[in-house]
C-alpha cells in the first residue's frame, strides 16, 4: 500500500540517465533498472564537456533512456507512482532537457512530479544502497564536486566545507594531461602510481594547517607541473619512473588532505557513519586510507557500488521517493536551477 515506484531522470552534466526504483517502508529499496548513457566520446575532441553539445545530446536521448529504463524494469508508465527529475545544479541546457521531459510526462499522465537537487541525489545514495539511518556524514568527491555534508533528513543537509577551487577528479584529470596520460585521469594516474614511490618527490598538502574542512587542489596541480618541468630539464621527455613517482606523490597528497579533513569532520560530528560518493571514491588508495581512518575511529565506512556512486538516475528516483514522502509533489511550474546550493 505504501510501496512507491518512481521514475528518475538525470541530465545535469554529461550523462543522460533514467532509472526505476521501488520502495516500501521497512524493506530494502530495489533498483529495478538504471540506464546511463555517457557522452564522453561526443566531447573527447574538445578536452572537456561542451554545454551546447551536451544539451543537444540530452534532448535527443532522454526519452529513449526512459523507455529503456521502463523496458528493463518490465513496467509501463501506468505502473509508476511518481516522476523525479534533477532540477539543478548543472549545465542549464541539460537540466532543462530533463525537466521539460519530466513535466511533459507528468502533464500527460497526471503523475506527481518532484524536482530533485543533484547533490541531494548523491547524498541520499547510502540510504538507497544500505538503508542506513540519519544522521550520517558524507564526502562527495568527483570531477565536479568536493564537499563534506552532514545529512539529517531527506531535505536536511549541512555543508561543512569543501574545495575552494578544483574538485579532486578535475585535479586527477589535469595531472593526467600534464603527464601525457589518457583521460579520464583518475584511473590512469592510479595505474601509474602503483609503480611509483610516493615519498621521492615532495608535494604540498594545501590548507592542511588551516582549521575547518575546506580543501584546495589547484595549487597541487601546479606543483605537479613544476615538478615535471624540473624532472624533464635537460631531457627530451619524462622518464617512466619519474612519471610513476610523480603520480604516486600526487595521489598520496590528495589522500592525505582528504583523510585529515575527514578525520576532523568525523571528530566534530560523531554520528557513527561515514559514506563516500563520486568517481574519485573509486580510487583504491583513497578508499583504503578512508577505510583505515574509520576503523581507527570506530566509525562505519560505506562506499556504495560505483555505478550508484557516479552520476545516475537511480539516486534521483530514490531522492524523489524520500522527498515526496516528506513534502509531497512539486507543481508544473517547476523550473531548472543552474545554481542550487544544498
Ligand atoms: O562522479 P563522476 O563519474 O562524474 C562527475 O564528476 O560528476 O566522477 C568522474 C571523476 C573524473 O574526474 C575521474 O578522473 C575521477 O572521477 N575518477 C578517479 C578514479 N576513477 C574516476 N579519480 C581517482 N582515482 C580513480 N580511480
Ligand atoms: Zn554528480
Amino acid at each position: 500500500p505504501d510501496s512507491l515506484t518512481f521514475l528518475g531522470i538525470e541530465s545535469s552534466c554529461d550523462d543522460t540517465a533514467a532509472a526505476i526504483v521501488r520502495h516500501a517502508p521497512g524493506t530494502a529499496a530495489q533498483v529495478l533498472s538504471s540506464v546511463v548513457e555517457g557522452q564522453t566520446s561526443l566531447h573527447a575532441a574538445f578536452g572537456g564537456v561542451v554545454p551546447e553539445i551536451a544539451a543537444r545530446a540530452h534532448a535527443e536521448r532522454v526519452d529513449l533512456c526512459i523507455e529503456a529504463a521502463l523496458d528493463q524494469a518490465g513496467l509501463t508508465l501506468a505502473q509508476i507512482d511518481g516522476i523525479a527529475v534533477t532540477a539543478g545544479p548543472g549545465l542549464i541546457g541539460g537540466v532543462l532537457s530533463g525537466v521539460m521531459c519530466a513535466k511533459g510526462l507528468a502533464a500527460a499522465t497526471g503523475l506527481p512530479l518532484i524536482g530533485v537537487n543533484h547533490l541531494a541525489g548523491h547524498a541520499l545514495t547510502p540510504r538507497l544502497t544500505d538503508g542506513i539511518a540519519y544522521p550520517y556524514l558524507m564526502l562527495l568527491v568527483s570531477g565536479g564536486h568536493c564537499q563534506f555534508l552532514r545529512v539529517d533528513g531527506p531535505d536536511a543537509f549541512t555543508r561543512l566545507g569543501g574545495s575552494i577551487d578544483d574538485a579532486p577528479g578535475e585535479a586527477f584529470d589535469k595531472v593526467a594531461k600534464i603527464l601525457g596520460l589518457p583521460q579520464p585521469g583518475g584511473p590512469s594516474v592510479q595505474a601509474e602510481a602503483s609503480g611509483g614511490d610516493p615519498r621521492r618527490i615532495p608535494l604540498p598538502r594545501p590548507l592542511l594547517d588551516r582549521p575547518g574542512y575546506d580543501l584546495s587542489f589547484s595549487g597541487l596541480k601546479t606543483a605537479v607541473l613544476r615538478a615535471r618541468d624540473g624532472l624533464m630539464a635537460g631531457l627530451g621527455g619524462l622518464r617512466r619512473q619519474d612519471r610513476a613517482d610523480l603520480c604516486a606523490a600526487f595521489q598520496a597528497a590528495v589522500a592525505d588532505v582528504l583523510v585529515e579533513k575527514s578525520r576532523r569532520a568525523l571528530t566534530d560530528h560523531p554520528v557513527g557513519v561515514f559514506a563516500v560518493a563520486g568517481g574519485v571514491a573509486a580510487n583504491t588508495e583513497i578508499r583504503a586510507r578512508l577505510t583505515a581512518l574509520c576503523e581507527g575511529l570506530g566509525v562505519t565506512f560505506l562506499a556504495p557500488p560505483l555505478r550508484l556512486c557516479t552520476d545516475n538516475a537511480a539516486m534521483i528516483a530514490w531522492a524523489g521517493i524520500e522527498q515526496f514522502r516528506l513534502r509531497g509533489a512539486d507543481d508544473l511550474t517547476l523550473s531548472a536551477r543552474p545554481r542550487w546550493p544544498l
